[in-house]
């Protein structure tokens, strides 16, 4: 249905225009917020380089519970307190972390991970999850990576709030 192929020959702003583009091609017409997930960490996952982790976790109203995912399995449930997700959660602000074992309260799920980038999900000023991906190279995402995967979220949340 869908070539999903490796961007990272491309410089960054190029791959994160290829990830944009791609990702509005397969949520187009879809709403459901599970379907679109499963296809955004696959999307990811599988082009750019250097990730071990890409995936949702999504607020019950009490804490984050694991959603769809690319990468090893994870711990099922983040209460708002704890690690990096819950920071970016509580503080309504993207998290990019160089080095997460300088970061007080990070949960390791997968003890290759050396650094973290979480962008929180808002729906009308509420919060919806986040969206986490982690790398077994340090210092592996900055602003640009920010940036490219704010767009990306806007996309994911923008088609799971079409009616
Ligand atoms: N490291 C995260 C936990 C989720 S896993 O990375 C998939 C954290 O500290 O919140």
């Amino acid at each position: 249905m869908f070539a999903t192929a490796s961007l990272a020959h491309l410089s960054k702003t190029e791959q994160y225009r290829h990830l944009a583009q791609q990702a509005r091609a397969l949520m187009e017409g879809e709403t459901d917020r599970i379907a679109n997930a499963a296809n955004m960490a696959a999307l990811v996952m599988h082009s750019l380089s250097e990730l071990n982790w890409a995936g949702f976790y999504f607020y019950d109203g009490t804490e984050l519970v694991l959603g769809p995912f690319q990468g090893k399995p994870a711990c099922l449930r983040i209460p708002l307190s704890k690690g990096v997700c819950g920071a970016a959660a509580t503080t309504r602000q993207a998290q990019c972390v160089a080095d997460v074992h300088a970061f007080p309260g990070h949960i390791a799920c997968d003890a290759a991970s050396r650094s973290e980038l979480v962008i929180p999900l808002f729906y009308q000023e509420q919060l919806v999850g986040v969206w986490d991906l982690d790398s077994p190279v340090p210092a592996r995402f900055d602003a640009e990576d920010q940036a490219g995967m704010q767009v990306l979220c806007d996309i994911y949340m923008h088609a799971v709030h079409k009616k």
